[in-house]
């Protein structure tokens, strides 16, 4: 573009900003306002169904408390941390943008990422001016390159690890986690995203804040609490950090509302949650199982979350098969452009009418 022909607001801003390309969210590719009634989500790993909540409109025209103490309550009690170690977030995104803006100083400092993963860390540290530095996973088994991860240590001032990863599906072994904390133990903080641990919760490192000073684990409830809608996470750290956090994040970040909505389901609700996710895994293990009989399906990687990645045998066959599915509003995400996935594919376990509605047209293919 010449330099007449930009806008004045274009000369103003950052100019990264310009060229920039924002994060391609599940429903910006597809939006809700175009959408048919009967398209089926299967591309953002949300939960499928809905729940009904109670709201009382008391107060609205009060500000929110900026920590209501009913959420971090109820939200301390089920991750079994002190209220002190809990900061509420517009879902774990903010965690992520919050903690790169608090550690990153712009056009200085570096965050690092293991891809395949999220693409959220990267866009967040792009926005704000933050560099972004690559460690692949090892991509025979999809682990932490601890080698390559010791390279960088004084180079980085925060370590995005997520588990289960998002899009791979798989948890990392938590001694690698351990090692990966003791590595940057005084150069950079450990952000373990545990945006999918509810469908493992056994391998959550909630319990690592209490050996380690270095390490912040995000949570949320858009997935196995199925309040995608709601924007509402956790970023679990030591106070110390949460502080920092605290006079970086907006004034009244969580609504009244959401407060509500979310402290009922977290007091209330638990067990709704857990017979979730029991059903979810098994429809995840039905699901990679008839994918890894399919004559286009070349791998089935292994998932602890609540989505499935496969590999199709060729590019066509991929575009086959998504195509076939978005013909027939049947929505699911490609992967394909991400570090290693190459001809990848990856379906959110959506209700079973739903995956029986996709195995029955991707049988005649
Ligand atoms: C790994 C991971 N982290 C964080 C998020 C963001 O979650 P939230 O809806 O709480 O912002 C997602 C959403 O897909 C995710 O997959």
């Amino acid at each position: 573009m010449s330099e007449q022909a930009l806008t004045t607001a274009e000369q103003l801003a950052r100019q990264e900003l310009i060229a920039m390309v924002p994060y391609q969210s599940a429903r910006r590719l597809f939006s809700s306002a175009d959408a048919q009634e009967d398209k089926i989500w299967l591309n953002a790993n949300e939960a499928p169904g809905n729940g009904q909540y109670q709201l009382s409109a008391t107060n609205i025209n009060r500000y929110p408390d900026f920590q209501p103490d009913s959420l971090i309550s109820a939200y301390s009690e089920y991750s079994g941390l002190t209220k002190d170690k809990v900061l509420a977030t517009r879902g774990a995104d903010e965690g992520i943008e919050l903690i790169i803006r608090s550690f990153c100083k712009a056009y200085q400092d570096s965050i690092l990422i293991c891809p395949p993963t999220y693409g959220m860390y990267a866009i967040s540290a792009e926005n704000h001016g933050a560099a972004v530095v690559k460690v692949p996973l090892h991509s025979a088994d999809l682990t932490l390159d601890l080698d390559g991860l010791k390279q960088q240590v004084g180079k980085v001032k925060v370590v995005f690890l997520c588990s289960p990863g998002n899009p791979t599906g798989n948890l990392l072994p938590q001694e690698q986690i351990i090692a990966a904390i003791k590595l940057f133990k005084g150069s950079a903080m450990v952000v373990v995203d545990e945006a999918y641990i509810e469908f493992s919760p056994e391998y959550s490192c909630a319990k690592l804040l209490s050996d380690f000073d270095n390490v912040i684990v995000l949570r949320t409830l858009s997935k196995a609490f199925a309040l995608a809608g709601l924007r509402c996470g956790f970023t679990l750290a030591n106070n110390d950090v949460i502080t920092l956090l605290s006079k970086v994040i907006a004034p009244y970040p969580i609504s009244a509302p959401v407060a509500q909505i979310a402290s009922q389901v977290l007091t209330n609700d638990l067990a709704i949650m857990q017979t979730r996710v029991k059903q979810t895994n098994v429809f995840r293990e039905q699901l990679s199982t008839w994918l890894s009989q399919q004559n286009w399906c070349s791998h089935v990687f292994t998932s602890d979350a609540n989505f499935v990645l496969f590999r199709c045998t060729s590019n066509e066959d991929k575009a086959r098969v998504f195509n076939l599915l978005l013909e027939n509003n049947i929505l699911i995400r490609d992967q394909s452009k991400q570090q290693q996935l190459e001809n990848c594919l990856r379906i959110s376990v959506g209700s079973e009418t739903e995956l029986t509605q996709l195995k029955k047209l991707l049988e005649t293919l």
